[in-house]
C-alpha cells in the first residue's frame, strides 16, 4: 500500500489534461457491438481503464493499448460473464451489460456493490431492460438477463442515471425498431457515445438533450477511428489547484463548454480566467469569496467536483455552503479536512464551510477517487507536511499525477505505508 507525503508548495506552470475515464468506459464497452477492430486514442493509461480492458479480455476481446492508444477486437468474444472479482473492483463494470445483452441474447454480470459514495443501486438499468423485453433474474449475487431480441420501446428513468442511458443507448442498437429514452443523462461523456454511434451509421436524435430517440438495426457496427475527449472532472480538479493555492495556473487540452459550469463558480469565488484556444488559465484574486453549491446532473454543478470545491472553501474569507443532491455519502472527505484544521460542519445533505481557515499537514486517509484529489489540494496549501493514506483511489482516475503536480511545483513523495 503507497502512501502520498505532501510539503506545501507554491504552484505555477501548465498542466495537460488527458482524455476522460468516464467517456472512455462506455466507449469501450461500445466495442462489444462492433464488427471491426476499433482504434480508440487519447485513452487515459488509469486503472479503472485497465480494469475495464482486464474484463473485455476476459470475455474474449484482443486488444493492445499503449501510448493512449487503444486497438481492440471483439469479434472472439466467447464468454458472457463479468465476474464479481473485477465487477468488485470496478462498479462501471455494468456497462458491459447492455452491449453484451443485444449481441448475444444472454449475459451475466456480477451486481456492482456499493461503494464509499454510496449504494449506487443498478435498478434503474434493470427495469429499462426488461421494459425491452429481457428476462433479468439475480442469481448468488449475478444479474442474470436473457433476450433473444430486445424490443425498442419509450423508456423514462425516474432518476437521471449515466451509466443507466449508456447501458440502454447500447441495448437500443441491436434492439427492433425504435427505443426513445426520455429523462436521460445529458453529460459529455453521453453526447461523446451518441456521436460516435451516429458516425457510425446509426439513426439517433437528441443528442445532448434528455430525450433521445435510437433506431435499431441488425447488424453489428462498424467504429470508425475516434479520440476520447478531454476529462472535465480532471481540468476542474487542477483548476481548484490554483484555486486553492490562488496562483496562476494553465490547463490545456480542454472543451470549454464542457466546463463552463465548474468556471463559473470559480468566478463567482472571485477567480478571473484567460482563455485561449484549447487552453484556460486561472489567475490569482486578492479575496476568495465564498460560495454556495447544489450538486445536480449536468449541465448543473457536477458531483464529481464537491470534494475539490469544499478543499478550496476552507480558503474563501466567510461561509460557503455545499448541497450533496447525488449520493448519500458523499462527504467522506469532510472528517479529513478537518483533521487538517478545516471549520466544515454537516447537517443532512448540506456542509457549511467556515473560511477561512489555515490547513494543518496531517495523515488523512483517502477514501474515493474524488475525496482523495481534495485532500491533494489541501495538502499543497497545508503547512508542513501532508501523509496522504490508501491513494490507490487517486490512480483510479487521473492519469500520470505524480508528474503532473511535480511539473507545477508540487512538493512530494511517493512512498510505502510505514
Ligand atoms: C456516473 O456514475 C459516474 N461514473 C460517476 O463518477 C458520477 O459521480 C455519477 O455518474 C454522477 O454524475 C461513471 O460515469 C463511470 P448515476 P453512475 O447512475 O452512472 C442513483 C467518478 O468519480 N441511481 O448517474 O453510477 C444513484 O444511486 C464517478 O468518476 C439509482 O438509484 O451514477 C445516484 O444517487 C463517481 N438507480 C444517482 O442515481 C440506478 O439504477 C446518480 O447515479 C442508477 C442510479
Amino acid at each position: 500500500m503507497k502512501l502520498l507525503k505532501i510539503e506545501n508548495s507554491s504552484i505555477s506552470g501548465e498542466v495537460p489534461i488527458s482524455g476522460a475515464k468516464n467517456s472512455a468506459l462506455p466507449l469501450i464497452s461500445l466495442t462489444i457491438l462492433a464488427k471491426n477492430r476499433v482504434t480508440i486514442s487519447n485513452m487515459p493509461n488509469v486503472a479503472d481503464i485497465n480494469t475495464m480492458l482486464k474484463l473485455l479480455k476476459l470475455l474474449g476481446s484482443e486488444f493492445e493499448f499503449e501510448n493512449n492508444i487503444l486497438n481492440i477486437d471483439t469479434s472472439k468474444i466467447s464468454s458472457t460473464t463479468a465476474t464479481y472479482d473485477i465487477v468488485k473492483t470496478m462498479r462501471a463494470s455494468i456497462l458491459v451489460l447492455g452491449p453484451l445483452l443485444a449481441r448475444f441474447g444472454e449475459c451475466r454480470v456480477s451486481l456492482p456493490g456499493g461503494c464509499a459514495i454510496g449504494l449506487r443501486p443498478v435498478d434503474l438499468h434493470l427495469k429499462a431492460l426488461q421494459k425491452m423485453g429481457a428476462k433479468i433474474t439475480i442469481e448468488n449475487g449475478y444479474i442474470h438477463a436473457v433476450c433473444n431480441k430486445l424490443q425498442g420501446t419509450e423508456i423514462i428513468f425516474d432518476k437521471i442515471t449515466v451509466t443507466g442511458t449508456e447501458n440502454i443507448i447500447m441495448a437500443s442498437v441491436l434492439a427492433k425498431g425504435e427505443t426513445k429514452i426520455l429523462n436521460a443523462a445529458k453529460e459529455p461523456e453521453i453526447v461523446q457515445l451518441c456521436n460516435t454511434l451516429k458516425n457510425s451509421g446509426v439513426k439517433i436524435e437528441g443528442i445532448g438533450t434528455s430525450s433521445l430517440t435510437i433506431e435499431g438495426r441488425d447488424d453489428l457496427l462498424e467504429i470508425e477511428p475516434l479520440s476520447v475527449i478531454p476529462d472535465r472532472i480532471e481540468a476542474g480538479t487542477y483548476l481548484c489547484a490554483g484555486a486553492i493555492a490562488n496562483s496562476k495556473l494553465t490547463i490545456k487540452n480542454i472543451i470549454l463548454s464542457d466546463i463552463e459550469n465548474i468556471v463559473s463558480k470559480l468566478k463567482d469565488m472571485n477567480f478571473d480566467f484567460k482563455i485561449e484556444p484549447n487552453k484556460i488559465t486561472i489567475l490569482p484574486t486578492d479575496t476568495i469569496k465564498p460560495i454556495n453549491i447544489v450538486t445536480s446532473e449536468h449541465p448543473g454543478f457536477p458531483t464529481d467536483m464537491q470534494a475539490q470545491f469544499m478543499a478550496v472553501a476552507t480558503q474563501a474569507d466567510g461561509v460557503s455552503t455545499i448541497e450533496e443532491r447525488l449520493f448519500e455519502n458523499r462527504f467522506m472527505h469532510v472528517a479529513e479536512l478537518q483533521r487538517m484544521g478545516a471549520d466544515i460542519r454537516i447537517s443532512g445533505k448540506v456542509a457549511t464551510i467556515y473560511g477561512k481557515n489555515r490547513l494543518i499537514g496531517a495523515d488523512v486517509m483517502a477514501t474515493d477517487l474524488r475525496a482523495s484529489s481534495a485532500l491533494v489540494l489541501a495538502g499543497i496549501i497545508a503547512k508542513g507536511e501532508t501523509k496522504i493514506h490508501r491513494i490507490y483511489h487517486l490512480f483510479r482516475g487521473y492519469e500520470n499525477l505524480i508528474k503532473k503536480l511535480e511539473k507545477i511545483g508540487v512538493k512530494l513523495t511517493l512512498c510505502d505505508e510505514e
